[in-house]
């Protein structure tokens, strides 16, 4: 039978000395000092030194055998540490417990370990494969538990900041019908209606709104989702939602209660006090910085020169303007030090993104332009420079084409170059809304309008009119929230009529038959008294990701799935029986 535990390994100090006391833990290391053993003793809270003297000789020769990792519980006196032969001090400033150590009397060995395949401090020198594999050791890593109790934190005080403004959080199903959140769906056959299919939620989307037509008024859930789409550095097929939705309000009264929330969250967590956030249209973040969550840390914006451009007889800049497009630059300061093959490369690169090329020419002493299409500018060399504000030693990067790509390429082309050439400060936090979204763009492979948010985003009142006859002007009543280049959030003021939802459907392509098949309720719901409402989602990976500094989201998640969405751990996915897929109806016919 254990000893009951007096303390955590991380919280003796001075003021126990002289106290007995019983610790238990891991072994984080080992060491034998010519018969005086030392072992440090680790659990979630800390670590503490113990002492074995050989004059307690069955705790001695029990240490003697002790590994890493094995599991132990020691008693002792706790003791100050003292001075070496050599009079230095022998407090371990590294350590929250560094001024005593536990000179042990009693040892138990709760538990021996094999030879683990790596010790939480060497996890560092292993793939992370092997620590997806062994996430039970990779979890033992303090780094990790800092980020569990962190992760841990905020939900707890998602929670408290939602209950005192009278939220209920509510449960929704997660065998459901698919939403249309844009992603493609995780189904799960039905094993009592042979031949259906139920959809893991890509988020609670329409039972919230559900919840606003049953008279809920504000409810909040932090949620599981399921999108099967590819993972990515910020992106997992399961991540969590705090989910929000709030009846008669408008998009100023969301605002204020979201950012109270990351008022707090970041004040109790990082001590950091959050200004007023501030607003951008989308067009706005478009046109500067060619994205639709800009990361403001660092300038680089997007310059537009279609004029200037058009003075020239560069036919890449006069193609472009010809077929309806635009020419935009990005000046890179001190970019002029790239070589040929740098810039050749970042030509390739932006391929990717849909461009044909990419540009350049750098400015020389005197303003002048040098290298690159160079030769195509002498007439407008000096007015592109003012026009850039750019000096000598920089790089000038030019997308010419369809506005779309110009945006998309030079919107990467800026965050790629100011990552790389160390542009971005540390120790920033640059927050946004972005509002004011077109509400639907047109899809050329499919020929039909798709939402921007989602279908069920309320259009802005003024622009109802011309929902039809002017579908790519009207803007929606959506919002974003951005930080430092990652969009958090996103929501909007929703759809609360029942005619107003068929048109969109309509533009989205989705006939009345269809949309009564897969959305009959919603559209009920809206004809019996549905209250005008709005919400948003966070993602709470994603915050936990900032306020710990990792830009991998992994490292926030306790048991993530890989790049090929497998979790190396428990092996998930994997076969099934005959047995259990001739439950479910099916037979794999796999090509
Ligand atoms: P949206 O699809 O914008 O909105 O999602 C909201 C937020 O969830 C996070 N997020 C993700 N995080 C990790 N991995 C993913 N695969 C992933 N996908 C999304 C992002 C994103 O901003 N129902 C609407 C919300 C609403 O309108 O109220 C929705 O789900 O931080
Ligand atoms: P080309 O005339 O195709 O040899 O291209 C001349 C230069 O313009 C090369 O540096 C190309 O990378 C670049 N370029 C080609 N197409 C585009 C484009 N659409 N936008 C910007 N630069 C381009």
């Amino acid at each position: 039978m254990a000893r009951e535990r007096t303390h955590t390994c991380g919280e003796l100090r001075p003021r126990q000395v002289g106290e007995t006391v019983t610790l238990a833990g891991w072994v984080n290391s080992y060491r034998d000092h010519g018969g005086v053993i030392f072992i440090d003793l680790r659990d979630r809270e800390g670590i503490t030194q113990i002492v074995f003297h050989p004059e307690h000789a069955e705790a001695h020769a029990l240490a003697d055998r002790l590994r890493n990792e094995d599991v132990a519980e020691v008693s002792g006196k706790v003791l100050e540490r003292g001075i070496d032969d050599n009079g230095r001090s022998l407090v371990n400033p590294r350590l929250a417990t560094g001024e005593i150590e536990v000179d042990a009397d009693h040892l138990a060995l709760l538990n021996k370990t094999e030879t683990p395949p790596f010790t939480p401090d060497d996890a560092g020198k292993v793939s992370e494969e092997v620590r997806l594999k062994y996430r039970y050791i990779d979890l033992r890593r303090p780094y990790m538990q800092d980020i569990l109790r962190t992760r841990h934190r905020v939900t707890k005080i998602m929670r408290d900041y939602f209950d005192d403004q009278g939220f209920y959080e509510i449960e929704t199903p997660f065998l459901c019908k698919s939403t249309p959140e844009g992603a493609r769906d995780f189904l799960v056959p039905s094993r009592l209606q042979e031949g259906a299919f139920y959809a893991l939620p890509q988020s609670p989307q329409l039972f919230k709104q559900i919840l606003m037509v049953s008279g809920i008024e504000k409810y909040v859930q932090i949620v599981r989702c399921f999108r099967d789409e590819d993972p990515r550095a910020d992106r997992q097929a399961e991540f969590t939602q705090l989910d929000v939705e709030m009846s008669f309000i408008d998009r100023e009264q969301l605002m204020v209660v979201i950012e109270g929330l990351i008022r707090r969250i970041w004040k109790e967590v990082l001590d950091i006090d959050v200004p007023p956030l501030e607003t951008m249209a989308y067009e706005e973040a478009i046109r500067r910085y060619g994205s639709d969550r800009p990361d403001l840390r660092f300038g680089m914006e997007l310059c537009d020169i279609g004029d200037i451009a058009g003075q020239t007889d560069f036919g890449v800049f006069r193609g472009a303007l010809d077929s309806g497009g635009i020419v935009k630059c990005i000046c890179v300061p001190g970019g002029a030090a790239m070589t040929r093959k740098d810039t050749d490369g970042l030509a390739d690169w932006a391929k990717q993104f849909g461009a044909k090329g990419l540009a350049v020419t750098k400015i020389a002493a005197g303003g002048t332009l040098d290298t690159g299409i160079a030769k195509f500018l002498g007439d407008v060399a000096g007015a592109l420079v003012d026009r850039v504000g750019g000096s000598e030693g920089d790089l000038l990067c030019f997308a010419a084409d369809s506005s779309v790509v110009v945006h998309r390429v030079l919107g990467e082309l800026r965050l790629k170059l100011a990552r790389e050439r160390d542009m971005i400060p540390e120790n920033q936090w640059r927050w946004l809304w972005v509002v004011d979204f077109p509400a639907l763009a047109w899809n050329e492979d499919e020929k039909r309008w798709d939402s921007l948010h989602h279908p069920f985003t309320a259009p802005k009142d003024e622009d109802l009119d011309r929902l039809e006859s002017d579908t790519a002007n009207v803007l929606s009543k959506a919002y974003d929230l951005v930080l430092n280049g990652s969009e958090l959030g996103g929501g909007s003021i929703r759809i609360h009529q029942q005619d107003v939802q068929s048109r969109i459907f309509s533009l989205l392509g989705i006939s009345p038959e269809e949309a009564r098949v897969k959305f009959g309720f919603l559209l009920d719901a809206l004809q019996y008294g549905a209250p005008p409402h709005g919400g948003i989602a966070l993602g709470l990976d994603r915050i936990v990701m900032h306020l710990c500094g990792t830009s991998n989201i992994r490292d926030v998640i306790a048991f993530p799935k890989t790049q090929n969405g497998a979790d190396l751990m428990t092996e998930a996915p994997s076969q099934v029986s005959d047995d259990q897929l001739k439950e479910l109806h099916l037979r794999l016919a796999l090509t």
